[in-house]
């Protein structure tokens, strides 16, 4: 692939955005391969988790306005322009976004489609479409305010500027601020430590969490008690509170 490296190590998968000389602007290039490596893997049962990184500079710095420039309102919506990445949206597998630098405009969004964050300290987040006389498209307004409430989500999309890591911490934006040199480190052994687990378990983990954002209370509440007792027929769960009350690790099969 041109636009990103895929690597894999052990169960898990390493995606690295790679269009340097465009601090990895979104084009349809990348979309479209990021789209292809989200079939391979979530396919492959060999792999448990992938982690989704960037450079050291920028994780993304948004949709790439060069390309986005001359479009008009016509082909862009019959096209349903930026659908494709729902494809990353819609991973069952979990997915790890580790950013360092800028994740900007479509970069901030392509990290929150993601299960969960795990920055640098020299991450810096932000919405600054409003700068280019447009609105987040790719969940932005959706997605951050769910993450850090209505007050910082109007401030950050309606001025543009970018929060820190600590902020973003703060903020609940990430789930963890790390050393940029222990970003990779730091994400490939979460990844790993995921992937070792019960995939069925963790793919409904992730379901059921990912229901708060499109359900009330008492449903997620019964969705998340049927998936619950539904892993009473695996295999895994046997294995796994056998594993504990004989004080010795877990070997789990579907994996
Ligand atoms: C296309 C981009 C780009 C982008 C950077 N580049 N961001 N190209 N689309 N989003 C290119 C620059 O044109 C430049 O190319 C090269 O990458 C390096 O960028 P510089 O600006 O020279 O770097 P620097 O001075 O360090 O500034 C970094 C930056 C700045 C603060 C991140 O690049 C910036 O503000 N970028 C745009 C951020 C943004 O507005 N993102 C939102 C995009 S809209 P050349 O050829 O000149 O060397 C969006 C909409 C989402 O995401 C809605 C749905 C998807």
């Amino acid at each position: 692939m041109k636009t990103l490296k895929t690597e894999t190590r052990g169960r898990v998968a390493l995606l690295t955005l790679n269009r340097p000389e465009a601090l990895n602007a979104l084009n349809s290039e990348l979309m479209g391969e990021l789209r292809e490596a989200m079939a391979t893997y979530g396919t492959d049962d060999r792999i448990g988790a992938i982690v989704l990184t960037g450079s050291e500079k920028a994780f993304a710095a948004g949709a790439d306005i060069k390309e986005m420039q001359p479009r008009d309102y016509v082909g862009a919506y019959v096209e349903d322009l930026f659908e494709g990445w729902s494809a990353v949206a819609s991973m069952r597998k979990p997915l790890i976004a580790a950013v360092s630098g800028y994740a900007l405009g479509g970069g901030c969004e392509l990290a929150m489609m993601c299960d969960f964050i795990i920055a640098a300290d020299t991450a810096k987040f932000g919405q600054p479409e409003i700068t280019l006389g447009i609105i987040p498209g790719m969940g932005g307004s959706q997605r951050l305010t769910r993450a850090v409430g209505k007050a910082k989500a109007m401030d950050m999309c309606l001025t543009g500027r970018m929060m820190d890591a600590a902020e973003a911490e703060r903020s609940g934006l990430v789930s963890r601020v790390v050393p940029a040199a222990d970003l990779i480190a730091t994400a490939m052994a979460a990844a790993e430590k995921i992937a070792g687990f019960s995939m069925p378990a963790t793919m409904m983990i992730k379901e059921s969490v990912n229901l708060v954002d499109e359900t009330g209370l008492a449903e997620g509440l019964r969705f998340e008690r049927r998936l619950f007792h539904s892993l009473f027929a695996t295999e895994d769960q046997k294995e796994g509170m056998a594993a504990f009350i004989e004080k010795r690790k877990a070997s789990f099969k579907h994996r």
